[in-house]
C-alpha cells in the first residue's frame, strides 16, 4: 500500500462515514493525517470514528448538511478549534437524487441534488479556502463523477451538478495558485458503494460494470488512492485538473 506521506496534515473529508469518503478518510489516515469526517448519519460516522483509530492520529467527526452553508462553517470552525488547521478538504458528499426525464424533473428534486452535489460543494470548497489561507496553502479535492464530462439518461440534475463542479474546480484554481492552494475535481467511474447498492439490482449493476473497459465496476479504495496523491505534496504542480478514475469508461 502507498503511504502518500501526509503526516502532520489535517484532512477534512464530507460525506466521510460511507464509500469513497470513507475510502478516503482511511488511505489518508494510514498515511499520517489526522482526519475530520462530516456525514449526515450519526451512528455511521460512530463507526467509521472506531475503524479509523487503528492508525493513531486525531480523528474529529461532524454532523454536517453540506447544503447548510452555516452549518459547513461552524463545522470547518470546530475542525480550527480541534485540529488547529485544513490542510486538505475533499469535497465528496453527494446523492444520487430524482430519477426522471428532462421532460418531467421536478422542482422539488432538481433543488435537492443540485443543493447537495453542487451548492454543497461549493460551501465546502470556499470554507476550506477561507482556512487553508490561515495556514499558508493547502489541497482541495472535488468530487465530480465521469457524469461531469457525458451525459446519462434520467440524471440531468446530477450530470449538471457534477459539470458544475468540473467547471467550479478551474475557476477556484485559477483564483488561488497564488494561495498556495491548489484545487482539482476527480471523475470516478461506477463505483460499488453503498449508493449504487441500495438502488439497483444485481443485473443494473452488472450492465454498468460492463460499460467500462476494465468490464467491472470500481472500488471506493481506487478513488481513494487519486485523491490521496491529489491531496499530497507529491502532486504540488497539478491544479485546476479533472482526473478521471474511471476504469476506461470514458475512453470509448
Ligand atoms: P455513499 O452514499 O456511499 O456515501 C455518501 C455519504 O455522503 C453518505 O455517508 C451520506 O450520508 C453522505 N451525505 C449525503 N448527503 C449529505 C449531505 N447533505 N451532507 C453531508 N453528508 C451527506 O456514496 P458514494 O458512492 O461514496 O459517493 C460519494 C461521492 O462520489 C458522491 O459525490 C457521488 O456523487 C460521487 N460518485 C459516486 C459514484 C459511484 O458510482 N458510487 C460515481 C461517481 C461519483
Amino acid at each position: 500500500m502507498i503511504n502518500y506521506e501526509l503526516g502532520g496534515k489535517v484532512a477534512v473529508i464530507t460525506g466521510g462515514a460511507s464509500g469513497i469518503g470513507k475510502a478516503c478518510a482511511h488511505t489518508m489516515a494510514r498515511s499520517g493525517a489526522d482526519v475530520s469526517i462530516w456525514d449526515l448519519d450519526q451512528s455511521a460516522l460512530d463507526t467509521t470514528l472506531d475503524e479509523l483509530k487503528q492508525y493513531g492520529h486525531r480523528v474529529h467527526t461532524a454532523v454536517v448538511d453540506v447544503s447548510d452553508s452555516t452549518a459547513v462553517d461552524d463545522a470547518m470552525q470546530s475542525v480550527l478549534d480541534e485540529l488547529g488547521r485544513v490542510d486538505i478538504a475533499v469535497a465528496n458528499a453527494g446523492i444520487g437524487g430524482e430519477t426522471a426525464t428532462s421532460g418531467d424533473y421536478s422542482d422539488e428534486g432538481w433543488r435537492k441534488v443540485i443543493g447537495v452535489n453542487l451548492d454543497g460543494v461549493m460551501y465546502t470548497q470556499r470554507a476550506a479556502i477561507r482556512a487553508m489561507k490561515k495556514s499558508g496553502g493547502g489541497s482541495v479535492v472535488n468530487m465530480a463523477s465521469i457524469l461531469g464530462q457525458v451525459g446519462f439518461p434520467m440524471s440531468s440534475a446530477y450530470v449538471a451538478a457534477k459539470h458544475g463542479v468540473v467547471g467550479m474546480t478551474k475557476s477556484a484554481a485559477w483564483e488561488h495558485a497564488a494561495d498556495n492552494i491548489r484545487v482539482n475535481s476527480v471523475g470516478p467511474g461506477f463505483i460499488l458503494t453503498p449508493l449504487l447498492e441500495k438502488s439497483l439490482d444485481r443485473a443494473t449493476l452488472d450492465f454498468l460494470g460492463s460499460q467500462h473497459a476494465c468490464n467491472r465496476l470500481g472500488t471506493p479504495e481506487e478513488v481513494a488512492e487519486l485523491v490521496a496523491w491529489l491531496a499530497s505534496d507529491a502532486a504540488s504542480f497539478v491544479t485546476g485538473t479533472y482526473y478521471a478514475v474511471d476504469g476506461g469508461f470514458l475512453a470509448k
